[in-house]
């Protein structure tokens, strides 16, 4: 299959945040932000795989400031890698200040998808190719991060986990 780049499927979505999506702090609900970043990650994959995709796991979130009702809040997901059947997606989310229109980094999170056939069967997908200091970086890091979440997950064993084992190593 041919390589793609990141930036072929990479998916932005922007939305405010009505009153209904809130805590009882008036701030974003954790849930309701774990939607959006699925949502945006699973049409990065599909646009990547042309397949249907399903979320296998989430790998790392990180709650990093409150938003507030009424923000303009934009989740931008891109692809840093794909192996044979799964892809990982990298969530930034960002808020815009309303009167300057200045964006800040406010979460983060790592998404896995597996591309599946009609019955739910695993299927290849093309390979990532980064072009980007940053996307390279991202790519070395995705197979350390797979690993981890198999471990985890209970379906790899600590000792094959190679490419984990070797950043304890030095
Ligand atoms: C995700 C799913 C398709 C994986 O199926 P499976 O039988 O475990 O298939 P495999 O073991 O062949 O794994 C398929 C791929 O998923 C990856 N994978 C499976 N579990 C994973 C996890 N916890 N973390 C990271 N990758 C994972 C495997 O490494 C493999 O990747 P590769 O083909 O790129 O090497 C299956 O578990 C499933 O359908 N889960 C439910 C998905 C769903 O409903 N999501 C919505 C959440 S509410």
């Amino acid at each position: 299959m041919q390589p793609k780049h990141p930036k072929e499927s990479r998916t932005i979505l922007t939305d405010l945040v009505l009153p209904s999506e809130t805590n009882p702090l008036n701030n974003l609900f954790g849930g309701e932000l774990l939607a959006r970043m699925d949502r945006a990650a699973s049409i990065a994959a599909r646009r990547h795989s042309r397949r249907i995709v399903v979320t296998a796991s989430v790998n790392h979130v990180a709650f990093k400031k409150m938003i507030p009702l009424g923000s303009v809040v934009t989740v931008e997901a891109n692809l840093s890698r794909a192996f044979k059947s799964s892809m990982e997606v990298v969530i930034d989310v960002w808020v815009e200040d309303r009167e300057s229109g200045l964006r800040s980094k406010a979460n983060d999170a790592i998404y896995t998808f597996v591309a599946v056939d009609d019955s739910g069967n695993p299927v290849p997908v093309p390979p990532i190719e980064p072009e980007s200091a940053d996307e390279k970086e991202r790519f070395d890091a995705a197979l350390r991060r797979k690993q981890l979440s198999l471990v985890l997950a209970g379906k790899m064993k600590p000792s094959e986990a190679t490419e984990l084992k070797a950043l304890f190593e030095d």
